[in-house]
């Protein structure tokens, strides 16, 4: 049912309070979820105290009121499948030479991270001179590996962006409250160039690419200016630009006439390169990225039937599509399915799970090569409306994303980005602190990212790697392995155990056998481990001994001595046997030739310190449009959006962000004064949208 069009007025409410205390406001807040159809109240910026669809939360959690992204909420590990559902010996002929089915070659950037552009002023950085160090170092982790990282700068709230050359308070990131005409949409943001002088400036320190969305929600009258001002100043960092996100929901979202389709968003997408062609100040013309469908009401080959790809080739950088296995609308905005997550967890943890996922596209990623095209994952997580408490923040998700990643490698995408959301969701890779007291070490770092560095050391960065899924153990899927070839050789083979055990008993031994290069194995190979005591595990996961610990815990360097283990392998009639022991769960990256392992450790890594913490706007808000919500979210559009109230934001600071102009002078320099959690001020600042 369609709500009537409200009237719409938006009433700040600021409530000062050190953060403990935030408890205090839960009978103002139960006073103010009086269900809508009685009150006509929807409060959008407290998603966090809505109860959660769950009642499996453990006695601790049950009541916790505060963000998504710091839920403690741990869910129950599944129990292990057993021997009979998952023999835990089994061997693994590895092909020395690049064997029929293995992908295309893909590059070590092939796991990226989509950022909702309402929040790159705080995950980013505040300005183009006050950038997020840990940010900073969390990609000059994976650069160090894979050589560079993908960002895709975009989401929602990129549809109604308008850039302008300044805002009132400098700024360089608005919600433009007086431009909400529409109640089925959030206000638009307004963005200075300084926003992408930010980018630019992340790029000169960090091999960061970008990829940017062009507003689409009126082609009748295209703001260009984020193409143009875009590529003037990120140049050859500039990858990519959106046209349209998710167009198949535009109908559904109120965003386009009932009835709109694939014909539909051709013509449009000619109107727009049309007009990129008559823009001198658009100098190359070959960036665009379509048609980034969520595949919610339509098919990928209904926009390929419409000859989108021959029309605009030469205007096509990329082919894309965005997809969530499922959604948790029903916990964030009641509207859906609802879905228990201690039930929902298996689902994530076998290898169908990500097979599932990207089966609709198979024909697609063959479709792509076909016409000389690369096909992106533009937007993805565990689930849309901002998954799910206790699985999208467990080290199942970790395994999840790494095994999901490595089938899209497989199946010939070329490039995967998981979403960043705000405060309010459970997925986030990396999540900057709420408050200015955590001036250092005080990001969250998530399983995803763990599947990320994970990812660029699998792939390494020679530009030049193929995968395989090699079907191990029978296709057991709890056991999935890959083999990975550069340059045509075997280098490397990732080996996956979903299943979570402590008795060791569902622990894995995989015999790999292989000739590389015409000789055998060497005598030994080399492992680093990715580990965690269950799947259900939240926070100090570790990769190769070292951890980025768990809730506000990181500056974005890992932490700890890497530690790599040899494993001698058995050599009989010019074959080597390996045997490598996977624990339950966990997942193991095999280097089969000494230079595998050397070449992605890089240069050492750059990491970023600061003297300088400054404040900026970062408060505990919910915008809906920052969760992403596409496939299995059809209502999305009619629910009422809202957004952070823009004025000013006295007591609301964030840490760890430097000057850029003073980075170089402050590499290596540790920060002494790191302050604590508790006793320190912040400021909730969010709006109630009322119908009047
Ligand atoms: C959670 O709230 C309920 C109802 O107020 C209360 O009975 C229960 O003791 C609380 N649980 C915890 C762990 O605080
Ligand atoms: C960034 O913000 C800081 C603090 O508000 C300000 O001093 C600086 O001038 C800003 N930089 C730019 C380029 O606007
Ligand atoms: C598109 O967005 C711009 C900027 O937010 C807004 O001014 C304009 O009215 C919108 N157009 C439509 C048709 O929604
Ligand atoms: C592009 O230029 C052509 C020729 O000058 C003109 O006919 C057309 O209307 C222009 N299209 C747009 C979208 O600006
Ligand atoms: C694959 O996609 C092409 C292009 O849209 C289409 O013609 C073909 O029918 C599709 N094949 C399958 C099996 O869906
Ligand atoms: C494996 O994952 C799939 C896809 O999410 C799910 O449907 C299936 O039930 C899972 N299998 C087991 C045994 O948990
Ligand atoms: C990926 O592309 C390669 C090269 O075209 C092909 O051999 C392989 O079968 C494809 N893999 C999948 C899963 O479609
Ligand atoms: C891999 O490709 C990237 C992007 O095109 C490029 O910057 C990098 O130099 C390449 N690396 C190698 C080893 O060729
Ligand atoms: C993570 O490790 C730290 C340091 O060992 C410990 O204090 C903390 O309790 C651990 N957190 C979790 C969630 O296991
Ligand atoms: C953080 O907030 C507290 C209390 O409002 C204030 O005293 C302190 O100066 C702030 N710190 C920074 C770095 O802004």
């Amino acid at each position: 049912m369609r709500p009537q069009p409200p009237k719409w007025r938006y009433f700040p409410v600021r409530l000062g309070t050190a953060f403990p205390s935030i408890f205090f406001l839960l009978p103002l807040l139960a006073f103010l979820q009086i269900p809508p159809s009685t009150a006509q109240i929807t409060v959008y910026y407290v998603e966090g105290q809505r109860p959660l669809a769950s009642s499996t939360a453990t006695a601790a959690s049950t009541n916790y009121s505060g963000s998504a992204a710091y839920n403690p909420t741990v869910l129950l590990a599944p129990p292990p499948p057993g021997a009979a559902a998952m023999p835990t010996s089994f061997g693994i002929d590895l092909v020395t030479s690049v064997p029929q089915g293995a992908s295309i070659l893909q590059s070590g950037n092939f796991f990226g991270f989509s950022i909702e552009m309402s929040v790159v002023n705080q995950v980013l950085g505040k300005n183009s001179s006050l950038l997020q160090v840990p940010f900073l170092n969390l990609m000059a982790n994976i650069q160090q590996r894979s050589g560079g990282v993908v960002v895709r700068v975009g989401g929602n709230t990129q549809e109604t962006a308008s850039l302008v050359e300044s805002t009132s308070d400098g700024r360089i990131l608005e919600k433009d409250l007086k431009g909400s005409t529409n109640p089925t949409q959030t206000p638009p943001l307004i963005f200075t160039p300084d926003l992408l002088h930010m980018l630019r400036a992340i790029s000169s320190l960090v091999n960061v690419h970008w990829h940017l969305g062009i507003p689409f929600n009126d082609t009748t009258n295209l703001r260009l200016a984020i193409a143009e001002r875009g590529q003037a100043i990120l140049g050859d960092y500039l990858m990519g630009l959106q046209v349209g996100n998710e167009p198949d929901l535009y109908a559904d979202h109120g965003h386009r006439p009932m009835g709109y389709g694939p014909y539909d968003y051709f013509g449009e997408f000619s109107t727009l390169v049309q007009a990129i062609e008559n823009d001198t100040n658009i100098p190359n013309k070959g960036l665009l990225i379509g048609p980034n469908l969520a595949t919610g009401d339509w098919t990928p080959e209904m926009v390929w039937n419409t000859g989108f790809v021959d029309a605009y080739s030469a205007n096509l950088g990329y082919l894309a599509v965005e997809h969530y296995p499922t959604d948790n609308c029903f916990a964030q905005f009641g509207i859906g399915t609802p879905r228990d997550p201690q039930e929902t967890f298996p689902n994530f943890l076998n290898h169908t799970a990500g097979q599932a996922l990207i089966a609709p596209y198979l024909n697609s990623t063959a479709y792509a090569q076909t016409k000389g095209k690369k096909l992106l994952m533009f937007e993805t997580n565990t689930a849309s409306c901002g998954g799910f408490v206790g699985i999208s923040d467990s080290f199942g998700a970790a395994l999840w994303g790494l095994d999901y990643a490595m089938q899209m490698a497989h199946s010939n995408f070329s490039g995967a980005y998981f979403h960043v959301g705000g405060q309010n969701v459970y997925y986030n890779p990396f999540t900057p602190p709420p408050t200015n007291q955590s001036s250092y070490k005080q990001w969250t770092v998530g399983p995803i990212y763990y599947s990320a560095l994970v990812m660029a050391e699998t792939i390494g960065p020679s530009n030049a790697t193929q995968v395989l899924d090699v079907q191990a153990n029978a296709n057991n899927i709890f056991t999935p392995a890959y083999a990975v070839y550069e340059h045509g050789t075997l280098v490397r083979a990732l080996l996956i155990n979903y299943a979570s055990d402590p008795s060791g008993a569902s622990d894995i031994y995989v015999s790999l056998s292989a000739v590389v290069g015409g000789t055998p194995l060497p005598s030994s190979v080399q492992v680093k481990y990715l580990l965690a005591a269950s799947v259900a595990q939240k926070g100090n996961y570790t990769w190769a001994g070292q951890t980025f610990g768990s809730n506000f815990a990181s500056d974005g360097r890992p932490a700890g001595m890497e530690s790599v283990q040899t494993v001698a392998c058995s050599s009989a009639a010019g074959t080597s046997v390996c045997t490598v022991r996977v624990p339950a769960p966990g997942a193991a990256l095999v280097f089969l030739t000494p230079g595998a392992l050397t070449e992605t450790a890089g240069a050492a890594s750059r990491t970023f310190a600061t003297t300088a913490a400054t404040r900026t706007e970062n408060a505990v808000s919910i915008d809906p449009a920052v969760l992403a919500t596409s496939n299995g979210h059809s209502g999305m559009g009619r629910v009422l959006g809202s957004t952070s109230h823009g004025s000013e934001n006295g007591a609301v600071g964030n840490a760890g962000i430097v000057p850029s102009g003073l980075l170089g002078a402050l590499l290596g320099v540790a920060l002494g004064a790191v302050m604590g959690w508790e006793g320190s001020g912040m400021v909730l600042d969010f709006c109630l949208s009322l119908y009047t």
